[in-house]
């Protein structure tokens, strides 16, 4: 049972001014996916900053083998659990595989993603530009998403860094440009080289958030299950199992906050 353990004023969440404020004073951002109330209450008496409701569901809770049957339904369900025991982290919500292939598409889903559900902030995969900004215009905060796109994985095959060869670097460093010209008020960056994703954070002025994209990241997500070491299958080379030196679920999640602010995670060995 979830039960308060504050007898204060409620705390009030967190918004992008705070996460804008933290790139600015160089303060790293802890980011963890959520998908339940009982871990999201966990996550956020923790301390971490942000939760992002991913796709990754389909994975780690649905037993799937890709993020590619995520339906906007499920996101939904997932994000009201998550909302329903936070208090402070901020919360962002995944726009699932093919949810946004129109700007009337996106802004439909998002509306239900924003007004059911109770995100703060929608997440899209790819330079989807014009989408976020019409989504943008309309209010609704954006997070981009770069890097491995885990929804196209049906295009490449399989899960591998990208942004090794010069063109594809001068690619994503021109993608994540417009990207932030289109408006989108965060980037999420997977599994780049630690040079790249520093590249791209040093140039945006919006906080960058990586995931295998190394230590210059403006913030550090992981997949919570991943961390916990409880993922179905092999962990990333990028994650790291926070249990192995936690006395509880509850200690590994603030270690791993404590290794993100302090910069001691990810180091070279979950970096490429
Ligand atoms: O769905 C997800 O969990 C994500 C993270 C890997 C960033 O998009």
């Amino acid at each position: 049972m979830i039960t308060s353990t504050s007898s204060a004023l409620p705390v009030a969440s967190l918004s992008i001014l705070d996460l804008l404020a933290m790139k600015k004073r160089g303060e790293k951002i802890s980011c963890l996916t959520a998908y339940d109330a009982s871990f999201s209450h966990l996550i956020d008496q923790a301390g971490i900053d942000v939760m992002l409701v991913g796709d990754s569901l389909g994975m780690v809770v649905q037993g799937k083998k890709t993020t590619v049957p995520v339906t906007v339904d499920e996101i939904i369900y997932h994000t009201q659990c998550v909302v329903n025991a936070r208090q402070r982290a901020f919360i962002i919500a995944d726009l699932p595989f093919l949810s946004y292939t129109s700007k009337e598409q996106a802004i439909d889903n998002a509306a239900r993603l924003m007004q059911q559900a109770g995100c703060q902030m929608v997440k899209l995969e790819g330079a989807h530009v014009e989408t976020i900004q019409y989504l943008v215009d309309f209010g609704v905060p954006v997070c981009g998403h770069l890097g491995l796109l885990p929804q196209s994985i049906n295009q490449l095959g399989r899960y591998i860094v990208q942004g090794k060869t010069k063109t594809d670097a001068d690619r994503i460093i021109d993608e994540a440009k417009r990207i932030e010209q289109a408006g989108a008020s965060l980037l999420v960056l997977e599994c780049v080289p630690a040079g790249l994703a520093d590249e791209i954070t040093s140039s945006l002025s919006i906080p960058v958030i990586g995931i295998g994209a190394g230590i210059a990241c403006d913030g550090q997500i992981l997949v919570l299950y991943d961390m916990l070491g409880i993922s179905i299958g092999k962990r990333p080379q990028f994650s790291k199992n926070f249990m192995q030196l936690a006395t509880d679920i509850s200690d590994a999640i603030k270690q791993f906050r404590q290794a993100v602010k302090q910069q001691t995670f990810p180091t070279s060995k979950h970096s490429y």
